[in-house]
């Protein structure tokens, strides 16, 4: 059943929203996912008519890699939809204004603004009486900057809103290979007897990028690569990962299963960061063969910031199912290639009766890729075919390329996915307040103990995969980061 709700994106005429937002709302009114009444709402400051409004949207939309092309007569009955209201959202006047102009519908309301404005555009909400039980909140990162930040930013929240109301985007989370790991894991019986510290020796977790952190430095530079990637993205790849089997599949019981794990991360304080963490920020060199400025040198970049723009960690996770298992992550800007990924590393066999170098049978590996060539490869040793004496063996990759084996079916965008579930009441893909309070004073950990230890980011060249010492957290452990393959 299609929800009637109206859709209202504060901070309609940014970046985000014409990114983002308005090309998913484009998809999901092309295969009918929209109520017909729907209402898409831009709320902005009147930077634009509404004709280079839409304009505007028309052109991102076109440019939207999920979209593909746009055709005429279903951009026109988008367009009805639209609506473009100017208004400041921090009025309680301009907020009762814009709901006589839209009716008696349920609202979604999109905050698309910076968090230091979520205060006063709820508290303007709740005072011009527009928020009911079913009113829902949209916000998105960064949700504070330390665990004392988000209480404030999320006590904001909750003086309008209730928990069942606010869907807090993550948008790794909408991406439909981050969807699948509960798929692999849940609906195959092959995996689950293996997943555990019996048969995996270590998990790795990286999210590579080329791009810098140019055109928003001022932003990054206040957050860094672990408030930025790590206290979200990658904790939740590793939640979902290394979660049990959840009660039921219903948002709170996945949510429930993905808190635990957070609760069970080993603190990294003082006393561990130097041996299980490692920062580093990119120098000038070259990405694609381009060559790029330093973090430091970029445009608007301050001649000195000790900010990381990568950071690997040894996480460990003490329970049960995961003790001694580590789970290697990193994340980092201007590296050499733009992808994510896990590896799951399993154990060697441990009778060897074929007698070849003992490291080459250590390699059954799952490898799970995010972006791009969305895929899972499962690495097994095979004979190589022959009339040798011995036994040649070599590791040869099962491949699920997800293009091919779907090739009818469109990959949409993580905001298509999100934006429906929120207009379907589905909480399964947001996080829980829990969740990132529990994520914050992990991460808060390791801040505190950069800042006790002077612990600075060491220098890494744009187009490397980090700094040297990255390296060194797995091989202390005789271990080694596996290479991306192309
Ligand atoms: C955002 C970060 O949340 O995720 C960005 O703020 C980062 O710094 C982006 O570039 C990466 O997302 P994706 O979908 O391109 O991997």
């Amino acid at each position: 059943m299609l929800n009637i709700c109206n859709i209202v994106i504060v901070g309609g005429e940014g970046d985000l929203a014409f990114r983002k937002l308005y090309p998913a709302l484009y998809s999901l009114h092309k295969e009918n996912l929209l109520a017909d009444c729907t209402k898409v709402v831009g709320f902005g400051r009147g930077k634009f008519s509404y004709e280079d409004f839409l304009t505007n949207m028309r052109k991102w939309t076109e440019a939207s890699d999920y979209v593909k092309s746009v055709d005429d007569e279903s951009w026109a009955s988008f367009s009805e939809r639209i609506m473009h209201f100017n208004g400041d959202a921090t009025s309680a006047k301009d907020i009762k204004r814009l709901q006589k102009e839209m009716g008696p519908e349920e609202i979604v309301f999109y905050l698309s603004t910076p968090p230091s404005i979520f205060a006063p555009i709820c508290k303007a909400m709740g005072e011009a009486g527009v928020v009911t039980d079913s009113t829902r909140l949209v916000v998105e990162k960064p949700l504070g900057e330390s665990l004392a930040s988000f209480n404030v930013i999320n006590d904001t929240l909750f003086e309008t809103f209730e928990e069942h109301q606010i869907y807090r985007i993550d948008h790794y989370l909408g991406k439909e290979t981050v969807q699948n790991l509960l798929a692999l894991r849940f609906a195959n019986i092959f995996f689950e007897p293996l997943w555990n510290r019996n048969y995996i020796d270590h998990v790795q977790v990286t999210v590579a990028e080329s791009v810098g952190a140019g055109g928003r430095w001022n932003y990054y530079d206040e957050s860094g690569a672990l408030r930025d990637m790590v206290q979200n993205h990658l904790l939740q790849l590793v939640c979902l990962v290394a979660m049990e089997f959840p009660a039921r599949n219903e948002a709170d019981d996945i949510r429930d299963e993905k808190l635990k794990i957070i609760r069970c991360l080993k603190p990294i304080d003082a006393s561990s960061v130097h041996t299980h963490t490692v920062r580093g920020q990119y120098a000038r060199g070259s990405v694609d063969n381009k060559l790029v400025p330093g973090y430091v040198e970029e445009k608007d970049a301050k001649a000195k910031s000790n900010t990381e723009t990568f950071v690997a960690i040894k996480a460990e996770i003490e329970n049960n199912r995961w003790q001694g298992v580590p789970f290697y992550l990193r994340t980092g800007k201007r590296m050499a290639d733009r992808y994510s990924e896990i590896v799951i590393q399993f154990k060697p066999v441990i009778f060897k009766f074929i007698d070849v170098d003992p490291n080459a049978l250590n390699n059954n590996q799952l490898v799970i890729r995010l972006q791009p060539n969305e895929g899972i490869e499962m690495k097994m040793m095979n004979k190589v075919p022959g009339l040798n004496e011995s036994m040649d063996l070599q590791n040869v990759g099962l491949n699920l390329s997800f293009e091919e084996a779907f090739e009818d079916h469109r990959s949409p965008s993580a905001y298509e996915r999100l934006i429906l579930d929120v207009t379907r009441g589905d909480q399964t893909l947001f996080m829980r307040s829990d969740e990132l309070r529990g994520a914050w004073e992990w991460v808060d950990g390791m801040i505190d103990g950069w800042e006790a230890t002077r612990q600075l980011p060491q220098k890494y060249k744009a187009g490397s995969n980090g700094p040297d010492d990255a390296l060194g957290l797995l091989i202390k452990d005789g271990r080694k980061w596996q290479d991306f393959e192309a």
